[in-house]
């Protein structure tokens, strides 16, 4: 394992005595610098999202996760300020506070949930890690509001850890189904900075590299915020694995000249059907492949599968600032006037989809349902 590899958390929980905060890598900054940041509340966690400083829907839940955590632990000092949040854990009701000051407490925390939920709306990862922290609260509702801190810290950096533990899975997996030294194209980033650590998709391409290092990626640069570009191919470059870095129009070339042998893309969101919502683009590559017949396969774990839509027509796409598509570097590089519309994710077919990789093993989309009993 690389040096960058096996240091890199994308996001993790820092203990202090009162409770702790939430240190992650600043994406916006790669790959010019790479610089962590310290978030302390639940705005600035809601801005951090919103203007993806973290981004990647693994990456995302996790920082909802800790989102929720914060957000208790500013409510705690409002409501019953404590020195050293870790001494007398009791595990029952022991404080001296009034039942309404208690409701009052749990009602702002849901409040403070759902604002974190409005952050982003496509990645289903949000949702189901703050859904996770809810469970969490109705299982405290009964101790002492401290505790209630103690449990979403804990339960925060349970599922922090998991997500490496989990992508690891996803990686051994998916190299199963790469051919010796494959030309693998990707889009957008799907790798450690778009979770807690190894990535989904890249996660694949290191588990593969390191079975044989004769294959070799193709990086999409993945406009408009050129997460390929900028992500995808700083993380590779860092990891020694051998990678092209092409405009999102170019693979077709790629593909009738036979330098790609397969897809693997992450997801934001999968339909029970298989429909999937990746980033913007991602629905030309899988077009593209089908017609020169080369396997198109989606890498994520179960948190990313909403079995409670249908298909792809049920998921909300993130329309982004029309400042995306026309500025490059602070420049203006169109037309004043130009009618812009900016979607930042698309729907692939599950027609086009080979297989989705998970930590359960290898799906074909119409059987993706069966994941609801692993
Ligand atoms: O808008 P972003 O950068 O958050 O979009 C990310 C993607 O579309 C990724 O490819 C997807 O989340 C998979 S991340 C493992």
């Amino acid at each position: 394992m690389s040096e960058f590899q096996s240091k890199i958390k994308t996001i993790e929980w820092v203990k202090t005595q009162t409770g702790g905060h939430s240190l992650m890598v600043d994406q916006t900054k790669i790959p010019y610098a790479f610089e962590k940041v310290e978030i302390k509340t639940l705005k600035s966690m809601y801005d951090a999202i919103k203007t993806m400083i973290v981004r990647g829907a693994p990456a995302i839940g996790i920082a909802g996760a800790h989102g929720c955590a914060l957000f208790a632990l500013e409510l705690l000092s409002k409501y019953a300020p404590t020195e050293d949040l870790w001494q007398n854990i009791t595990h029952v009701t022991t404080e001296n506070l009034d039942e309404n000051k208690r409701n009052s407490f749990f009602e702002e925390l849901e409040d403070g949930f759902n604002y974190l939920n409005s952050s982003r709306p496509t990645a289903v990862n949000l949702s189901w890690a703050i859904g996770e922290q809810k469970k969490v609260v109705e299982n405290s509702k009964n101790l002492a509001l401290k505790d209630v801190c103690v449990n979403l810290i804990n339960n925060a950096i349970k599922l922090e850890n998991e997500d490496i533990e989990i992508n690891k899975k996803i990686g051994d997996f998916g190299a199963d189904v790469v051919p010796k030294g494959a030309g693998i194209l990707t889009h957008c980033n799907a790798g450690a900075l778009a979770t807690v650590g190894y990535g989904t998709a890249l996660g694949v391409v290191r588990s593969a590299f390191a079975r044989d290092n004769t294959i070799k990626v193709f990086a999409d640069e993945t406009r408009p915020r050129g997460q390929g570009a900028k992500i995808t191919t700083f993380e590779l470059i860092k990891d020694g694995i051998p990678v092209t870095l092409i405009t999102d129009g170019m693979c077709s070339y790629f593909m009738r000249n036979k330098m790609i042998d397969m897809v693997v893309v992450g997801a934001d969101r999968i339909a029970a059907n298989g429909d999937t919502a990746n980033k913007i683009g991602t629905s030309t590559v899988a077009i593209a492949a089908k017609y020169y017949n080369i396997p198109f396969y989606v890498a994520a774990p179960k948190s990313t599968i909403d079995l409670s839509i249908k298909s792809g027509n049920d998921i909300i796409i993130e329309l982004r600032d029309e400042d995306e598509v026309t500025m490059v570097n602070g420049k203006r590089i169109c037309a004043e006037g130009v009618n812009i519309i900016n979607p930042s994710f698309d729907i692939t077919d599950n027609t086009l989809i080979a297989g989705i990789i998970t930590e359960y093993g290898i799906f074909k989309p119409e059987n993706l349902k069966n994941i609801e009993n692993c």
